[in-house]
């Protein structure tokens, strides 16, 4: 037994729900650059679930669902607001999402039907918890979602108690449709993982979120934008980066185990900071991005990935850096809920096996001769 490091190359499941071949991202075969171009992320999200883009009809019912399901329980309201202000917002998602099953009394339900509802009910909860973490961190009360809003327009609206302007909710739609599938990638092979032992969505969901966070996947989206803050002003970007790579420092939102030619979610995220920072009229940050984007391709030929540039796009649409994962993850909910319907319909357990490196012949040391 051999193993591979980082599982590199292991094809560990079957899937039809996204591919990545000869570097071009599709979800249930259709290209991502022609859906980030004409789908809303509610047709995405059914094109996830259900395999086939939704009819005029379904999609109604669909956004009927979500607004039924969007409020969160006032316990969990209530709980949120005992967390520590300053928890790591991921760590604090991770909770309340955990913390969702306690109240919903079909948590152990493992009919399709109730789970196809519970995917959808995670889908419509998880941006009214973010946006309520937000404001109770800030001494804000949280605001009741709102009725026949997108996801991206509530969320939004939810955050600011306010309707969003038309370029932001464009702009947090794209990213969602962008961010919503990958394969199995970290945060959906965990979610599998636990789902094959037939645990509940809730668990698949919150070890999916626990995945999320780290600072190699979706946490990477903040790790650049801690860096930008860093770095401050477009001349200041040369000597920074250069001494990083002189330390072999890895700089994040570069590089990716699938792509080594190029992300294909990069160049929209890219687009649409330019776009934003134009509308603004504020290039400071894009300017940043690409100065970092070149140095990085040129002397290292690593590409940026979809977090690259979805941390300038964030802070121009005026959201704070550390809900960058959690917004990750509301897209992303999405996909891991629909890979744990599709682990359920054909499965069993995922246990793979370990490469023994360790001492052997050992014998029991009595405590006293230790
Ligand atoms: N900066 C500098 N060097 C890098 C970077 C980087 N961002 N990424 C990879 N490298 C280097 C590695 O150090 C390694 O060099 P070596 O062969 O001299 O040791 C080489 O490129 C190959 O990289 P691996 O680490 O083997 O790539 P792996 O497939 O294991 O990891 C990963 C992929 C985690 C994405 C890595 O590129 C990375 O850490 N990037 C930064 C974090 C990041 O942006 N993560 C988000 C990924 S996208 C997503 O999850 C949503």
């Amino acid at each position: 037994m051999t193993a591979t490091k980082g599982l590199e190359g292991i094809v560990a499941a079957t899937s039809s729900i996204s591919s990545i071949v000869d570097g071009v991202l599709t979800y249930r075969g259709i290209d991502i650059d022609d859906l980030a171009e004409h789908a809303s992320f509610e047709e995405v999200a059914y094109l996830l679930w259900f395999g086939k883009l939704p009819s005029a009809a379904e999609l109604q019912k669909l956004q009927q669902d979500l607004d039924t399901y969007a409020p969160i329980p006032q316990h969990l309201i209530e709980q949120i607001k005992l967390y520590p202000k300053d928890a790591n917002t991921m760590a604090a998602l991770r909770s309340a999402v955990s913390a969702l099953a306690l109240y919903d009394e079909e948590a152990d339900d493992m009919s399709r039907e109730a789970n196809e509802k519970k995917a959808i009910k995670l889908q419509a909860q998880l941006p009214t918890i973010i946006a309520a973490l937000s404001r109770i961190r800030q001494g804000k009360e949280p605001v009741a979602p709102k009725k026949g809003l997108t996801i991206a327009e509530n969320f939004l609206y939810m955050l600011r108690d306010e309707l969003p302007d038309e370029t932001s909710i464009k702009a947090l739609d794209q990213a969602l449709v962008l961010h919503a599938d990958h394969e199995l990638n970290a945060s959906t092979f965990a979610g599998r993982v636990t789902v094959a032992t037939l645990s509940d969505i809730y668990s698949g969901v919150t070890s999916a979120l626990g995945a999320l966070k780290g600072p190699l996947h979706g946490g990477a989206n903040e790790a650049v934008m801690k860096m930008l803050e860093e770095i401050g002003t477009v001349d200041q970007v040369e000597s920074y980066i250069q001494q990083k790579l002189d330390n072999r420092e890895k700089i994040m939102g570069f590089g990716h185990r699938v792509y080594k030619n190029g992300d294909p979610r990069a160049k929209h995220l890219q687009q649409m900071s330019r776009e934003l920072g134009e509308m603004k009229e504020n290039m400071n940050l894009y300017n940043m991005s690409i100065k970092i984007d070149e140095m990085i391709t040129n002397q290292k030929g690593l590409r940026p990935n979809v977090d690259f540039y979805s941390a300038s796009v964030y802070t121009q649409l005026g959201i704070e850096r550390e809900l960058f994962t959690p917004i990750f993850a509301i897209s992303r909910v999405s996909g891991w809920t629909a890979h744990i319907l599709e682990q359920w319909v054909d499965n069993r357990i995922i246990r793979p096996r370990a490469e023994y490196v360790g001492l052997s012949d050992q014998k029991y040391i009595p405590m006293e001769l230790r």
